[in-house]
């Protein structure tokens, strides 16, 4: 992928992505949402049925979940961070993503994370940790600590479907994660 210096360079090129199999069934690019200068960016899966209608990561039932612990643990909302997928096109079913298909998008990411040079990630479930950690290792074990990651930090947590599957204990296990996050903020000092 060329360097660019802007998101909306990116996004421009990522409407017209067909680098993989699943731009032929999305209605639209999830490219990403927020502010461009985020310190806190989050990480998901890929877009569902609402994602790839509105053209907005985390709208559904998980956005609602991901939307509330913003609030009430970190004071914000997604005006203020920045959030992503893995991959920006809807898997055809909900499937998960394929390798090929996070290989393909992968560059798309790492540019969004090479412009918004965010101090903390914040990466949500299996897919992204794994991804972004380049490990095959579980979210249940990743999560709980933080990780040097690119200028900052990575912070895994569980995806906000799981928490919704999981009940309360998942849910406290995210807010303390969200915690986790919030304190190392200031750490690159910006
Ligand atoms: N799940 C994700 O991982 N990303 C979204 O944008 C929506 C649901």
């Amino acid at each position: 992928m060329p360097e660019v210096a802007t998101l909306a360079e990116l996004r421009s090129q990522a409407l017209d992505c067909t680098r993989c199999a699943l731009a032929a069934g999305r209605t639209q690019v999830v490219f990403g949402v927020g502010d461009p200068e985020a310190a806190l960016m989050f990480v998901g899966e890929g877009p569902g049925r609402e994602e790839d209608l509105q053209g907005e990561p985390f709208v559904g039932r998980s956005g609602k979940l991901l939307d509330t612990l913003m609030r009430q643990e970190l004071g914000m909302d997604r005006s203020q961070c920045y959030i992503a997928n893995v991959v920006m096109c809807r898997p055809p079913g909900n499937r998960d993503p394929l390798p090929d298909e996070i290989a393909a998008c992968r560059p798309h990411l790492e540019a969004k994370m090479e412009v918004i040079d965010p101090t903390v990630v914040v990466s949500l479930g299996n897919f992204a940790t794994r991804l972004l950690l380049g490990t095959t290792e579980g979210i249940r074990r990743l999560r709980g600590q933080a990780y040097p990651f690119r200028s900052g930090f990575l912070v895994p947590t569980y995806h906000p479907a799981a928490a919704l599957r999981g009940g309360a204990e998942v849910v406290a296990e995210m807010r303390a994660d969200f915690v986790r996050a919030k304190g190392l903020l200031g750490a690159r000092g910006r």
